[in-house]
């Protein structure tokens, strides 16, 4: 894990921080390396590329964090209408998986309202389950900082009764991953899983990144092992190779678990797995509230900092 990461973190949450980025022109260039575009119409033909490339997808609007009801309701509108665009690009060559996903935040669908807000994305979400149920479109709930992870769990829990389909994530990260792994790979559950890219304390997660790797290599092996869909959420190559190795030494075939890797990070490492017939999903963010997903992945690499920086200077 970048060394710098907490300190980044810790700066882009400053609305001064946020003001300066997001009103330099160059930054512009910088977030098209991670985000599809602002509007579903940006959005789609990067879909249909990865799509045409044998790349499956999973598509997250930006959003998080909202604190108003009318914010939350033009979030799922929005989630309903992308939808009914993706769902056209379907080719129905679908094996056992979708090859079109949503994934979503509940803090965009309300979690963190004053009065009713894990009911509110709840209700959300199932709308959501929905629409996406009879379009043959999967979701996947996003997985945000600890203070959400028992809400958000307990909204999943109570929406796959009815969606069994709906997938969670869970952050390797958090010393309770490996117990929570263990309670849920005993059902059909997709799991995926990250090492996790929010500012925890230590009192609840891992800080070194040889912890986090390790834990998530203990995590992999319960849910490779486990009866469920696993969604091996990584750029890392140790963890990819491990998750290649569980899969032949459990006898999990290519239908029965996922790679999956964000937009434009190791492009070529994810055409090379899909090309080698490994289930690979690329999670494709889009919209124009883009900042935190944006200094999440700044903060993941010292590479890509530098690289902002150097644009900055006027140098690239
Ligand atoms: P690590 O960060 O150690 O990276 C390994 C290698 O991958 C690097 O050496 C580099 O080559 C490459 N790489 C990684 N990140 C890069 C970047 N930003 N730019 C360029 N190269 C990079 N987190 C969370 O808290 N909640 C969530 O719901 C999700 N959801 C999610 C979905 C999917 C599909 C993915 C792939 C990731 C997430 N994450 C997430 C993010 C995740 O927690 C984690 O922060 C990143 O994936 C980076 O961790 P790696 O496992 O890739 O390893």
């Amino acid at each position: 894990m970048n060394p710098l990461r907490p300190a980044i973190l810790a700066a882009a949450g400053s609305p001064r921080m946020k003001r300066m980025l997001t009103g330099i022109p160059v930054t512009a260039n910088i977030v098209r390396r991670f985000v599809a575009g602002e509007t579903r119409d940006e959005l789609i033909p990067v879909v249909r590329g990865l799509l045409g490339s044998g790349r499956m997808i999973s598509v997250d609007f930006l959003g998080e964090n909202t604190t108003d009801r009318a914010q939350a309701d033009a979030t799922l509108a929005e989630y309903l209408s992308l939808i009914n665009d993706l769902a056209v690009l379907d080719d129905g060559r679908s094996g056992a998986a979708a090859r079109i996903e949503v994934s979503v935040k509940l803090s965009a669908l309300g979690q963190a309202l004053p009065d009713d807000g894990p009911a509110t994305a709840t209700e959300n979400l199932r709308i959501l389950c929905a629409k996406a149920g009879q379009a043959g479109v999967w979701v996947t709930v996003d997985a945000e900082d600890h203070t959400t992870t028992d809400a958000t769990l307990a909204t999943v829990h109570a929406v796959r009764a009815e969606f069994p389909w709906l997938g969670a994530v869970l952050q390797a990260y958090l010393y309770r991953t490996e117990a929570d792994c263990r309670e849920l790979s005993g059902a059909e559950l997709r799991i995926r899983l990250c090492k996790g890219a929010y500012r925890e304390p230590r009192a609840v997660a891992f800080q070194r990144a040889s912890e986090v790797t390790d834990s998530y290599l203990r995590c992999l092996d319960t849910l490779m092992r486990g009866a469920g869909y696993p969604m091996v959420a990584s750029h890392d190559p140790v963890l990819i190779t491990a998750a290649q190795q569980l899969a032949v030494e459990t006898g999990r075939g290519t239908d029965r678990f996922e790679q999956q890797m964000l937009y434009g990070v190791r492009d070529t490492e994810q055409l090379r797995l899909a090309a080698a017939g490994t289930a690979m999903r690329v999670y494709v963010p889009y919209g124009d509230q883009w900042y935190g997903y944006l200094t999440r992945r700044l903060a993941e690499r010292p590479a890509n900092l530098a690289f902002f920086l150097r644009a900055l200077a006027g140098d690239s």
